[in-house]
């Protein structure tokens, strides 16, 4: 029929409707629940922030030990789990064995296969948000060769997966609170973000009753493309490609050529600023400065960012920096490589996409994603058989 609405990329249709995440592109805002994104990355906690997604509320003191009790209760991965790592190649990119890993928590959690069952829905919201650090960090150890560290239920959520990451081989590691704290922030920076690419994935998987660790496994596989989650490590890759000061106009050139794009630059929904830039770019500026790195791709980064906010080509485009422009710097002065980027992305995000795939499961309107097409191929025409086609 020529009745339905051809929009492309989904410019202008809204798939659903939400109480989880508010973004005004124009005035550059962004709530969740009701609370902007800035208050919760200087006030709160990430697993604060996680109670609200999924509850709607931030959580009572009360409420917030049972929270805790719940998530530090599912950190542990099955003993047979480990051994599923030690299938992939050490080079496997962590994405691809992140895909993997969360796919087969369905091999080990076939309770919660059963998503008719609210208590059920709420304990794989749990695992999820519980297991993700456990199978980011061990995905890293795998990769670099590294015997894999049990999780910590003492520690805080941030605190025990930087504990997970990096405890190996410093046997005396202890977590820097500077480190901690940004890790924490970048954590709820990245948590929702509405019904961006991968949270789109995930709700149209769930929308057919698909069980929740298929569906955050199709958002992780989303998640990777470089015009979404892939674009903090392409970013950071950018930056290193152009390497000194210098070599910055001749690379904006070739943006305006349209031979590439300015990787951590620009946004499907921001045309003003990116909100989180903001406070990422602040995050980036303490953690470099209190662990007294003197990182020369932050000097390229800033000017890269001067240039761009005053050349016509992108002022006409609105394009600012986004999420991913700092995030990078940020993590590698960490100590992540640049392949665990999308990883931690993935793992933040995990307790967004499962918000709203709780959500979309429990709105009573429900029906399977079906979108229709505009057919632009051949008309109906008769088989021919092999020896008479030409
Ligand atoms: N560098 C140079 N030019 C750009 C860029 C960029 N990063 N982004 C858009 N443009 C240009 C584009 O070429 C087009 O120009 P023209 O009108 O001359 O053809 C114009 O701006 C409009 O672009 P668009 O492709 O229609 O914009 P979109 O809304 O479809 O794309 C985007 C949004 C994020 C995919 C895109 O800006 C992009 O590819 N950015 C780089 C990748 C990136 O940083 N992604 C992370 C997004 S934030 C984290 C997340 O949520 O995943």
């Amino acid at each position: 029929s020529d009745h339905f609405t051809f929009d492309p990329g989904f410019t202008s249709t809204a798939s659903c409707e939400s109480k989880i995440t508010y973004i005004d592109g124009d005035a550059g805002i962004l709530l969740h629940r009701g609370y902007p994104i800035d208050q919760l990355a200087e006030k709160s906690s990430f697993l604060e922030v996680c109670h609200l997604l999924l509850n709607g509320e931030l959580p009572s003191a009360d409420e917030f030990a049972k929270f805790e009790h719940n998530i530090t209760y599912h950190t542990m991965l099955h003993a047979q789990f480990d051994s599923f790592f030690q299938g992939f190649r050490r080079d496997a990119h962590p994405m691809a064995i992140m895909t993997g890993a969360v796919g087969a928590l369905s091999a080990f959690y076939a309770d919660s296969l059963n998503v008719d069952d609210p208590k059920q829905r709420e304990i794989s919201a749990h695992r999820l948000i519980a297991k993700m650090p456990t199978i980011a960090a061990r995905a890293f150890q795998y990769s670099v060769g590294r015997p894999f560290v049990s999780p910590r239920n003492e520690l805080s959520y941030s605190e025990n997966f930087l504990r997970m990451c990096f405890s190996v081989p410093a046997e005396d590691w202890v977590p820097n609170p500077v480190l901690t704290r940004a890790m924490d922030r970048i954590f709820i920076l990245h948590a929702d973000h509405e019904q961006n690419a991968s949270t789109s994935t995930v709700r149209l998987a769930g929308s057919s009753g698909a069980h929740p660790f298929a569906c955050i496994a199709a958002g992780i596989a989303c998640l990777w493309g470089p015009s979404h989650g892939g674009a903090n490590q392409e970013a950071l890759e950018m930056l290193e490609e152009i390497g000194t000061v210098e070599n910055i106009p001749a690379y904006v050139q070739g943006v305006k050529d349209k031979k590439y794009k300015l990787m951590g630059f620009g946004h499907r929904v921001y045309k003003n600023f990116d909100p989180r830039a903001k406070v990422m770019q602040k995050t980036c500026h303490e953690v470099l400065g209190q662990l007294g790195i003197n990182d020369p791709l932050l000097e390229v980064a800033m000017e890269l960012e001067k240039i761009a906010l005053s050349d016509p080509y992108f002022i006409e485009r609105k394009l600012y920096p986004n999420i991913d422009f700092y995030s990078g710097i940020t993590l590698r002065a960490m100590g992540f490589p640049t392949n665990m980027f999308t990883v931690l992305f993935a793992l933040a995000r995990t307790v967004g996409w499962i918000s709203q795939w709780k959500e979309m499961f429990e709105d009573p309107s429900r029906k399977i994603g079906r979108p229709r097409q505009l057919y632009t191929g051949a008309t109906q025409r008769d088989y021919k058989p092999l020896d008479q086609r030409g």
